[in-house]
This record gives structure tokens, C-alpha cells and sequence, in this order.
């Protein structure tokens, strides 16, 4: 009998001490005072208001919310406000130096070791969320990882590790001899089996999407940029198998065929689209697939690839397709087609992620369409609607500035002045 009161005792005062010594932390407060903010998901401006913030969440926001007293005021009232950007296609990981060094000279633990530079670059540029459409070695969940537990600056990642390839396709390495092999994880996968066992592999590691290698691509070796390299019966599999475990599929595609097959088989979106006919516009627009287009890479590609060394070969596929992608990215902007915002940054330096924006103007959007593919129709695709991508109470305070009106010149975003993510600043 006593022997339980004082152990009870005991425990009632450990409980006493602990919430005593543990007293919740009181929030930190910051109320941002915006000039001008774009309000991402009605398209429109509201001028002279505060954003309030509570640890990394945005509580309120308007013309009349008052400040409590005490409030860190961040004075923004010469800028315009809006949401953290979000890059739909990334390579954060690498970056391309020289065609034969990077694939001869380096290693993975090259890769991994600069990879985190990168990262920073992307989130000073104002690009607070990223989806990265594939890495090898893990590595893009490493990165993910270590910027979540806070020892890496660098943007919300949602990663796809290894990007399913077929033998042969975008995503293996050609050109070279079949005694030319490489160690590490593997990406290749043909047939239900293996394509099963990679996505399980991938989803067991850690990926957030699955990236499906759907059709030839330009930086690769093989034959023709767009030929389809899974069958119906394939990518029909991959989508299946990734709705089971939750995941999205992200496919990359610029032809016409394989464009069409990943649509019908329910990827979220399609990535590069160049060669979409009416017909897979049409299919597109009805299934809600969303169309990722890295309509600013052929620039770079065009003036720069050439010094690092690439093939002829690559260059003239590249040559093949960059027109015409933008085109089609206009007949499917004006078809109604949903856009998100995707830069394939990693072919050309990270940082440069807002360089799209003025393609994205050029050919067929109005900069506040612009603005919301690269917000809230981001958001809906990584399926984060109302975290990220808005203003709104119950966001995370992912907010930037430009000082113009990027409503009127969307460059502006190119010039991202002032970035902060979950409340903390990280460019001023
Ligand atoms: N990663 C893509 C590929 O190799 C880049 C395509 C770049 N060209 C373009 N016009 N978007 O296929």
C-alpha cells in the first residue's frame, strides 16, 4: 500500500517536473508587409497587405489583419509578394561540365558530394519546391533528406530516384561498346517483373513520384528523339503499380506515339511533349494530364552543348525538336490543356530555373498563367494543393519578391530578391 502511493508519487512529481521544465514554446511571429501580392489562386493582385506567420506556417493574410504587438515586421511594401516558386523538372543533383569527363572522369560520390550547391542555387532563386525527375545512386534522397532535417539549404524536394528505362531507351547508356559498363543501381527494366521490382525498389527507398522513361530522348544516344520505348501493356503496368503505393507517374515524352500511350495509360503528367498532335492534345485535355514542357532548354542547348563536347548526333536531335516543342506548347496552351511549370534545370544551371517564364509568355500564356504553372497547378500535380503554391492560412511561409510587376514583365522572376521557406529567410 505505501509502496504504491510513493510510486505513485513519484510519478505524479516526474510528470510535474517535466511539464515544468518543458513549457511550450511560445510561436515565432513575423507579419510580412507586401506592396503588391499575387494571389496565386484567384489571379489577382491584392495591394498593401500583411501576411502573418507562425513558426513555418502562414496564419493569416489580407489589407486588414492586424499585427499583434511584439511581431517581427518584415517590410516588403516596395516588392511584390508571392508564393515559392515550384519547378515541376529538375535535375538537382548534377549539372553537365564536359560531355567525356562527366561520364569518364567522375564518380558518383563526385555527383553526390557538389550536389547540395545546387540546391542552394535552386532556392535562392526563389524556387522553393522542386519535383526532380531522377537521379542516380539515391542520391536525390540523400539531398532530401538532409535539407529536411535542416543540414542542407534547399528547396522541399519531391525526388524519383532511379527513372524506369527500357534496355536500350532514353535512360540507358548507348553508343559505346557492349563491353562499356558501369557499376551502381540499376534503371533498366523490361517487361512487368522488372518494372514492378523498380518501382518497389524505388518507393522502398524513398521516392516520392515514379519517372517513366516513355519515349527516345535528345541528350542520349540511341536512334530517333520520340520513338516509343515501352508498349501500352508496359506503361499501363507502371501507372497501375505506382497508383498502388500512392505515387504519381511523371513520363517523359516527346513523341507522338509514346505521348499518347502514357496519357491513355493515366500518367499525372507528360514531361518535354514536343511532337503532341491534336489527337494526344485532345486526350490530354480530357484526362487532365498535365503538360510539363522545358521550352527554354533548346537555347542553351543550341549555344552551349557543342563546347562541352556532345556528339554532333545529340545536337541534331536537339535541333529536331526545339522549335517544334514550342509550337505544340502554344496549340496546347490554347487548346486549354493544364500546364505546370518544368525546366529540365540540370541540363542548364540551376538558378536559372525563371528563365522559362518569358517562353512560357512568348508562346501563348499571360504572365499570370505563367505564375500559377508554376504555383498552384504545381501544387495540384505534386498533390500538395493549399501547403505550398499559395498565400493562404495553413500554407508553409514559402513566400519570395521581385521589385517590378511581373504581371507586366514576367523576366522580373528571373530576379528574385527576397526568399524565404517555412519562415526562415534565406535570401534578403
Ligand atoms: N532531357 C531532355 C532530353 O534529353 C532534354 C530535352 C531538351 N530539349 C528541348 N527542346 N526541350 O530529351
Amino acid at each position: 500500500m505505501k509502496k504504491t502511493f510513493v510510486a505513485l508519487a513519484l510519478i505524479a512529481l516526474s510528470l510535474f517536473t517535466v511539464s515544468a521544465q518543458e513549457p511550450k514554446p511560445s510561436p515565432k511571429r513575423i507579419a510580412i508587409k507586401a506592396g503588391r501580392l499575387i494571389d496565386t489562386q484567384a489571379g489577382t493582385v491584392i495591394n498593401n497587405a500583411f501576411i502573418l506567420i507562425e513558426d513555418d506556417k502562414i496564419t493569416a493574410v489580407g489589407p486588414n489583419v492586424s499585427v499583434p504587438a511584439g511581431t517581427e515586421v518584415i517590410d516588403l511594401k516596395n516588392s511584390t509578394v508571392l508564393p515559392g516558386l515550384i519547378d515541376c523538372h529538375t535535375h538537382v543533383t548534377s549539372q553537365p561540365e564536359n560531355f567525356y569527363d562527366d561520364l569518364f572522369r567522375k564518380s558518383h560520390i563526385d555527383v553526390a558530394v557538389t550536389a547540395h550547391l545546387y540546391a542552394k542555387r535552386t532556392l535562392e532563386a526563389g524556387f522553393t519546391t522542386i519535383r526532380d525527375a531522377g537521379s542516380s545512386e539515391y542520391i536525390d534522397i540523400a539531398l532530401r533528406n538532409a535539407i529536411n532535417a535542416g543540414k542542407v539549404v534547399g528547396p522541399r524536394m519531391h525526388v524519383s530516384t532511379l527513372a524506369l528505362s527500357a534496355t536500350g531507351g532514353h535512360g540507358d547508356l548507348n553508343g559505346f561498346s557492349p563491353y562499356l559498363s558501369f557499376k551502381g543501381f540499376e534503371n533498366i527494366a523490361d517487361g512487368p517483373n522488372e518494372l514492378r521490382k523498380l518501382i518497389r525498389q524505388n518507393i522502398k527507398y524513398g521516392a516520392d513520384q515514379i519517372k517513366l522513361i516513355a519515349t527516345a530522348g535528345v541528350l542520349s544516344e540511341e536512334e530517333s528523339v520520340g520513338a516509343p520505348q515501352y508498349s501500352q501493356e508496359e506503361m499501363n503496368l507502371v501507372v497501375e503499380e505506382a497508383k498502388m503505393w500512392g505515387r504519381k507517374v511523371m513520363a517523359h515524352a516527346h513523341g507522338t506515339e509514346g505521348i499518347k500511350r502514357a496519357t491513355r495509360a493515366g500518367v499525372a503528367s507528360i514531361e518535354h511533349g514536343s511532337f503532341v498532335d491534336a489527337e494526344g492534345i485532345q486526350m490530354m485535355k480530357e484526362r487532365g494530364t498535365y503538360l510539363v514542357a522545358d521550352i527554354y532548354n533548346d537555347d542553351y542547348i543550341l549555344a552551349e552543348f557543342g563546347k562541352l563536347g556532345y556528339p554532333a548526333k545529340i545536337i541534331e536531335k536537339e535541333r529536331l525538336v526545339g522549335r517544334t516543342q514550342r509550337e505544340n506548347f502554344q496549340k496546347a496552351v490554347q487548346a486549354g490543356v493544364k500546364i505546370a511549370y518544368g525546366t529540365d534545370a540540370g541540363v542548364y544551371p540551376h538558378g536559372w530555373n525563371g528563365k522559362q517564364f518569358f517562353h512560357m509568355v512568348k508562346w501563348g500564356q499571360t504572365p499570370m498563367q505563367a505564375i500559377q504553372a508554376a504555383t498552384v497547378n504545381a501544387a495540384d500535380l505534386l498533390s500538395v494543393s493549399g501547403k505550398v503554391g499559395v498565400i493562404a492560412p495553413g500554407a508553409f511561409a514559402d513566400i519570395v519578391t521581385v521589385d517590378g510587376d511581373p504581371l507586366k514583365d514576367v523576366t522580373e522572376l528571373e530576379k528574385v530578391k527576397f526568399v524565404m521557406k517555412g519562415g526562415v529567410v534565406y535570401q534578403r
